[in-house]
């Protein structure tokens, strides 16, 4: 059974990819990683903020005293705690890339184009086999039109593409108006992978103190619709890979990414959750049901379920909204 899979130009020995996170963060980890079954994986993101910060050769972007900087400012020491700058950053990705034998790839994580993607040059030295650009970004100002926002997210792909000639995956967010027109533009502007989606972290309120305080809970398998749902959009309609994360948990969950489109699934919560040995047993759920199924390959299944592919698009339509709320019954009768 053939499980490889291309992703960003490599070839992967099948779809598992472990996603960016504190699972990643160490050599060690990455090699028992490797021994479950990953078969790439993405190191955790080095901010725009840290990068400004920490200076030296890369311009001072905090001298700009943009608004978002000035935000960024009163949360950096946790960044500090969590990461310890770019040497650390660079030696990671090196001794990762000696050791391993599985791509790694390298993140960067940031929102508006500046000196600091020239941090995209030492990740292509240190070795990286390629680069994930989150984009993470959100629009506070009612004065920033759609439009803008894009614009930006083009400009700082492209100004990333100047800078290096990894393979780069952009991450984004799906709070977008026409995704499948920005997913356009992201490929003229050089990215080679769209990660769908970024997940959006709410603050809860703590009703005591009065205040608003962050929450990171681990995803769940519902949260992979949405992603299932505009990779079936988007394949075929994009040169870029596709690729999930948010809510991959099984087998199954990997199985429907293929099939919507996806070139790779991406993991972090059920590791997290689980262990990194259920890496193993997802990939043995995958192989059970392509064998039970009579499927030789992955490359087999991508895009079957896509939206060019089903004989009837209108569930990933507007017909599907309505379709879906006209199928709802009361089960005991509403006082
Ligand atoms: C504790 C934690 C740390 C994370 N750190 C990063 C990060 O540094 N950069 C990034 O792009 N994504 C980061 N993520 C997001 C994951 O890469 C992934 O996209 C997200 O968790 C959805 O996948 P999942 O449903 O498999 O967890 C982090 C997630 C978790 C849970």
């Amino acid at each position: 059974m053939d499980l490889t899979t291309d992703y960003l130009g490599l070839k992967l020995k099948n779809p598992l990819v472990v996603s960016s996170s504190p699972l990643t963060e160490s050599v060690d980890n990455i090699l028992r990683l490797e021994e479950a079954g990953a078969a790439a994986v993405i190191l955790p993101s080095i901010f725009e903020e840290q990068l400004a910060l920490e200076g030296n050769s890369i311009d001072s972007d905090i001298s700009r005293g943009t608004e978002s900087f000035a935000e960024s400012l009163s949360y950096l020491p946790v960044y500090e705690d969590y990461r310890q700058g770019q040497d650390a950053y660079l030696s990671l990705l090196h001794h990762a890339r000696l050791r391993a034998g599985i791509p790694v790839i390298a993140s960067l994580n940031g929102a508006t184009a500046g000196g600091w993607v020239r941090f995209a040059k030492e990740i292509e030295q240190a070795g990286a086999d390629g680069l994930e650009l989150n984009t993470y970004s959100l629009v506070t100002d009612p004065a920033m039109t759609s439009g803008q926002a894009e614009q930006a997210l083009v400009d700082l792909v492209r100004s990333v593409r100047q800078n290096t000639k990894l393979p780069i995956a952009v991450k984004l967010s799906s709070n977008y108006t026409s995704l499948p027109n920005l997913a356009r533009q992201l490929d003229g502007a050089g990215a080679d992978a769209l990660v769908l989606f970024n997940r959006f972290y709410q603050p809860d309120f703590d009703l005591e103190q009065l205040d608003v305080v962050p929450r990171l809970a681990l995803s769940r398998s519902e949260e992979l619709l949405l992603r299932l749902h505009w990779v079936a959009i988007l394949y075929g309609n994009v040169k870029a890979n596709l690729a999930v994360t948010g809510g991959v948990h099984s087998g199954q969950d990997v199985l429907k990414s293929i099939m919507a489109g996806a070139q790779v699934a991406m993991m972090v919560s059920e590791l997290l959750a689980r262990g990194i040995d259920q890496l193993s047993n997802i990939r043995a759920q995958l192989m059970r049901w392509m064998e039970e199924h009579e499927y030789q390959s992955i490359d087999q299944m991508r895009g079957s379920l896509s939206r060019r592919s089903v004989p009837d698009p209108s569930p990933f339509e507007r017909g599907n909204y309505i379709k879906t709320l006209s199928s709802y019954t009361l089960r005991t009768p509403v006082a």
